[in-house]
């Protein structure tokens, strides 16, 4: 059942660096949770040995839940570009590092090899340096998905800078708070970005941001696709000729700056239950031997294979299984800059056939929205290559996980459903591919290092099996969020406040009589729209900003490909209907000016009032029962201050 790449013989004989923590039986799986239970610092302190150090850790671990403080490998220092290069180049270097597949398949692909990669990292990390951007300066990058983006991203790294990228979907708005939040003092962008048939201003979207961010002095755009833009003097400079110019000062090499183990690495903006997105921070150390070590074990990775991860960088899912988990294990990863459905629905499967490629990253929201295209873009395509199958984002259902398993999979592929977040730095459950069960839209069992718990609404702890409940995770693992961006405090009342010496997921869970996980969804006010992260409250904000909306409340519904869509309630001053689709569009306009197009309520529904209690509590329960049309299930209404509101919205209802 489970194929091994036949590249791999190329490889047999070379020992490879993870091989000795790799795990490749179920026994193996359940000594090594063991053991990563039992003595957790002994566990990952042997596997943190197989990377490159400037200095050994002093001691493994510290933590305390109460003041959401979490250090490993104290007193260690390292370079994670060192662990992703650096260290490849004495037997790899000539073996492909990245290869980028454009968004017009006519277009030339690119491919960059260990050597090749490293010494565009060095120059550009040069770059950085001769424009003033030091260690722990933060920088915001905003780029389409090619290969300067990975470059710019480890060019941060190299030099120490912080790395913040934003998702080319985000408006300026959404960007100039990121900017602001962060204080970033540079930002990485291109001309514009490719995507099926549009192209995308990125330039010009940074313009409009820097407009209220003001702390940025240094603007470095790649022209990509050679679009029209404003330039800046004194501001903006462009990448070729600065590496152009570092090729004349030969200042080609660059040596990684000696950071320590706890520094930060990046930040990622997320969505959360409060309108104002918060910075994740992850630290070098830990997130690196996370990602590694989850890249390694759930997609069992072999020497040699071609990993295609479909997520965009711009979200966790790609720094950690584009970037830092295959990199660091030595891996070819493939970036692919275009979209699932262009030119047609058979892209990915495309790609596969046309590389190879091994390992198959992608989204439930992707596989349900081809899986409609149906399977004559799939049939006639040999994709014979692939060993591993990946999901993550959302739950999948078992109609797509069906789908995957028969139609890509051929009933004779490996899938594995991870679960994780952003928070997490990489997989937390998940299935070990061809190794460990996988059992359809459950992601099954806990990796080595993590220990979940369910408790109820009340915290109390669900012992045994058979039980759902909120998910926990007790003890920290190396890739945990070391703290949210400026405000420590955010980062404790989030995660580590609801439920008492636990972190809190914010999902729902089921644990079944063979204690295998499954993932329900969120149970906060987050939504998983297309698995891109949204908070409710975050659209309402943008929708109030809108002058004629006094009030709404926005809640999800079921469907189909976005696994869940976004309904808002909508009290709108004056006489909506009269105009009713008109308005529709001027309050999407606002909602695409203050987030991005990612946010955009699906319906609208204009409505006299919003079922409150006596407090002036919005009943969102009662919302969420009307949008996912489960009007015989709406429950008790009489604690409402006007309870006929309820009968009204029902009648407006939006099919
Ligand atoms: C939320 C995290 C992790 C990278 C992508 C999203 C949901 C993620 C699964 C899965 C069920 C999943 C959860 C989680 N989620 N993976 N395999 N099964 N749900 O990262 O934006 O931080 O979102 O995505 O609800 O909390 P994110």
């Amino acid at each position: 059942m489970h194929k091994i790449c036949a590249c791999l013989t190329i490889f047999e004989k070379t020992k490879f660096m993870f091989q000795s923590y790799q795990i490749q039986s179920k026994e193996a799986y359940e000594k090594a949770y063991l053991n990563s239970i039992q003595d957790p610092e002994a566990f990952w302190s042997e596997i943190a040995s197989n990377f490159s150090w400037h200095k050994k850790w002093d001691s493994v671990l510290e933590w305390d839940f109460k003041t959401a403080h979490t250090q490993w490998f104290i007193g260690g220092e390292l370079n994670i570009t060192e662990n992703c290069l650096d260290r490849h180049l004495p037997d790899n270097k000539d073996v492909a590092a990245l290869i980028w597949e454009p968004n017009d398949p006519s277009s030339p692909n690119v491919t960059l090899t260990y050597g090749e990669l490293h010494a565009e990292v060095m120059k550009f990390a040069n770059v950085l340096k001769n424009n003033g951007i030091k260690k722990g300066d933060r920088v915001c990058i905003y780029m389409g998905m090619i290969p300067q983006l990975a470059i710019a991203t480890l060019a941060c790294a190299r030099i120490g800078a912080i790395h913040s990228v934003i998702f080319g979907g985000f408006s300026a708005q959404s960007i100039a708070d990121r900017l602001e939040d962060a204080a970033a003092v540079a930002v990485i962008t291109c001309d514009g970005a490719n995507r099926g048939a549009k192209t995308i201003p990125l330039k010009s979207v940074i313009d409009d941001a820097l407009v209220a961010a003001h702390s940025v002095k240094t603007v470095i755009v790649y022209a990509h696709t050679h679009t029209a833009v404003s330039m800046h003097k004194g501001r903006d400079i462009w990448w070729d000729e600065e590496m152009n110019r570092m090729d004349e000062l030969g200042l080609i090499t660059c040596d990684a700056e000696v950071m320590d183990a706890e520094d930060p690495l990046f930040i990622l903006y997320t969505s959360g239950s409060t309108g104002k997105p918060k910075g994740v921070v992850h630290s070098i150390a830990g997130y690196m031997i996370w990602a590694n070590y989850t890249f390694v074990n759930v997609f069992q990775y072999q020497p040699g294979q071609i990993h295609f991860c479909t997520a965009d960088i711009g979200w966790i899912t790609g720094h950690s299984y584009i970037i830092y988990g295959p990199l660091s294990a030595g891996a070819t990863t493939l970036m692919f800059e275009g979209i699932p459905t262009y030119p047609n629905a058979g892209r990915f499967w495309e790609i596969v056939e046309k590389y190879k490629v091994n390992i198959l990253y992608t989204a439930p929201t992707a596989i349900r929205s081809l899986m409609c295209f149906g399977e004559e873009h799939v049939n006639g395509k040999n994709m014979d290559s692939l060993t591993v199958l990946g999901t993550v984002g959302e739950p999948i259902n078992e109609e797509a996980w069906n789908w995957y398993n028969e139609v890509i999979g051929k009933k004779n592929v490996p899938i594995v459903d991870t679960w994780w977040q952003t928070e997490t730095g990489g997989i937390l459950i998940s299935n070990l591919a061809g190794v460990t069960e996988a059992k359809a839209t459950f992601a099954t069992l806990p990796l080595p290092g993590v220990q979940p718990v369910l408790v109820d609404e009340a915290g109390k702890v669900l012992e045994g099996n058979g039980v759902s409940g909120n998910l926990c995770i007790q003890f920290p693992w190396p890739g945990i969020i070391r703290t949210t961006f400026g405000d420590h405090e955010r980062c404790i009342q989030t995660y580590f406040s609801t439920y008492k010496g636990l972190y809190f997921t914010g999902d729902g869970c089921l644990r079944d009589e063979n204690g295998l996980y499954r993932i329900t969804g969120r149970v906060d006010d987050v939504l998983n729209v297309s698995g891109h992260r949204i908070g409710t409250a975050e659209v309402e904000n943008a929708l109030n900003s809108h002058t004629g909306v006094i009030e709404s409340a926005v809640v999800g519904f079921p469907h189909d490909i976005k696994g869940q869509g976004i309904y808002a309630f909508v009290i709108y001053q004056g006489h909506a209907e009269d105009r009713e689709s008109l308005t529709r569009q001027d309050i999407l306009l606002t909602v695409t000016r203050e987030i991005g197009a990612i946010a955009k309520p699906d319906k609208i529904q204009f409505v006299k009032g919003l079922p409150k209690t006596r407090s002036g509590k919005i009943m969102r329960r009662i919302l969420r029962k009307i949008a996912e049309n489960e009007l015989g299930n709406i429950g008790d209404t009489s604690t409402l201050l006007d309870p006929s509101v309820v009968d009204e919205i029902i009648v407006g209802r939006l099919a």
